[in-house]
């Protein structure tokens, strides 16, 4: 019998009848006591362990990839961090010098700078493509090609990925996959039920869902995490054993809260679509998004839209609204916004930010779980 992801979500990756605290325990320590020099060394060598040494495993940083990997449904899970620190440990656990990747073009600015920035550095080359067009995939596949990595919907634009076409251009040519699944949450998608290798999240996001951690999960198989790990013992992104507990309790909540996420987003984006004063909105649920469809069951609760009258009418808009909160970040329970071109404008160059196709008025709304008609009332008093 298999349980739904509310259910799942609440068990957090454990049998539901296993005598012992109801919660985990914050198990904050940096190291663990062993009776013999055997143990010491057994305990160094055991993959995915958690009694040796906490950057090596730790009981409670095991229980919350254990809850993530449940509901993504793979056999094995590690958090590190942040979500910056497993794409990077993912890139430095399978890429080498003279390999290359095959990344989108509109991906998280972060994401972006580790395909132009650091990985150039180590002497691996990146070729980002429009990522609704398979044909650009196919084209930019080369013999050294090792990663096809992939951010569906990505950030900010909703824009979605085909999954199943970009797994089968990985089968043809041998090439691992890797997908950023932090707008989705594996509530609404699930990509290694697609044949995506590893997956990986800012669990800062909708994972943990109360802006008070920073985290990332990988999961997959357990050999290719047993290599993940293999490279996350040398970067050392550990993430507190107290960081994996507040991830576990958003993990309880995680299908309820995003059933509301989803909820408001699909609201607020026919709400948008439908106003005089708005140019253009992305949100998977609107029309025109079969892709969408096939592979996510709910769109989540990021909306982006352009207003009329440009970048300053954009400000306007975002100084009157009364519930957003200016930060960067989503997936949280309170509504936040930002202008993208104004927050990636010190990461990125204004060439770099053009060729993301990033609208200077693009407002990209991380709409929270609140109730819809009070979200709805302050966005229309907000546009005038
Ligand atoms: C889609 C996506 N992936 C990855 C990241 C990076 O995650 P973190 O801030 O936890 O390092 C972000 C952060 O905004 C994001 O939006």
């Amino acid at each position: 019998m298999v349980d739904g992801p509310l259910t799942r979500a609440v068990h957090g990756g454990r049998d539901a009848k296993e005598p012992g605290p109801l919660t985990a325990p914050i198990v904050q320590t940096s190291t663990f006591a062993v009776e013999s020099e055997e143990a010491l060394a057994a305990g160094a060598l055991e993959p995915l362990g958690s009694a040796f040494y906490t950057r090596y495993g730790n009981p409670t940083l095991a229980r919350a990839a254990a809850a993530v990997a449940d509901l993504e449904g793979a056999e094995a899970g590690i958090v590190v961090g942040s979500g910056m620190a497993a794409a990077t440990t993912i890139a430095l656990a399978f890429l080498r010098a003279g390999d290359h990747v095959v990344a989108q073009r509109s991906c998280y600015g972060g994401t972006s700078a580790l395909l132009t920035d650091l990985l150039p550095r180590l002497g691996v080359t990146a070729t980002q493509v429009e990522q609704e067009s398979p044909d650009e995939w196919r084209a930019a596949i080369r013999p050294e090609t090792r990663l096809l990595l992939v951010e569906t919907p990505s950030n900010p634009k909703l824009e979605i990925t085909d999954l199943t076409a970009v797994v089968e251009l990985a089968a043809e040519h041998g090439i691992l996959t890797a997908a950023d699944n932090t707008f989705a949450s594996p509530v609404n998608q699930r990509p290694h039920e697609f044949g995506i290798d590893l997956v990986w999240h800012s669990a800062t996001k909708y994972l943990g869902g109360h802006s008070d951690l920073s985290a990332g999960v990988v999961t997959g198989r357990a050999e290719l995490l047993e290599q993940v790990w293999r490279t996350l013992i040398i970067t050392g992104p550990v993430l507190s054993p107290h960081d994996a507990w507040l991830l576990l309790r958003g993990i309880r909540t995680l299908p309820l809260r995003i059933r509301q996420h989803n909820r408001n987003g699909e609201a607020v984006a026919r709400m948008l679509a439908a106003h005089p004063a708005v140019e253009r909105v992305h949100h998977p649920s609107l029309p025109g998004n079969a892709t969408a469809a096939r592979q996510m069951s709910g769109y989540g609760g990021v909306v982006s839209f352009v207003p009329e009258g440009g970048p300053e009418a954009a400000v306007r808009i975002i100084d009157r609204l009364r519930l957003f909160r200016r930060a960067a970040s989503l997936g949280s329970v309170e509504s936040l916004v930002v202008r993208p071109a104004a927050m990636w404008a010190g990461m990125l160059s204004e060439e770099e930010l053009r060729r993301t196709g990033i609208d200077p008025a693009l407002i990209r709304l991380a709409i929270g779980v609140e109730d819809t008609e009070d979200l709805l009332a302050d966005l229309a008093q907000a546009l005038g």
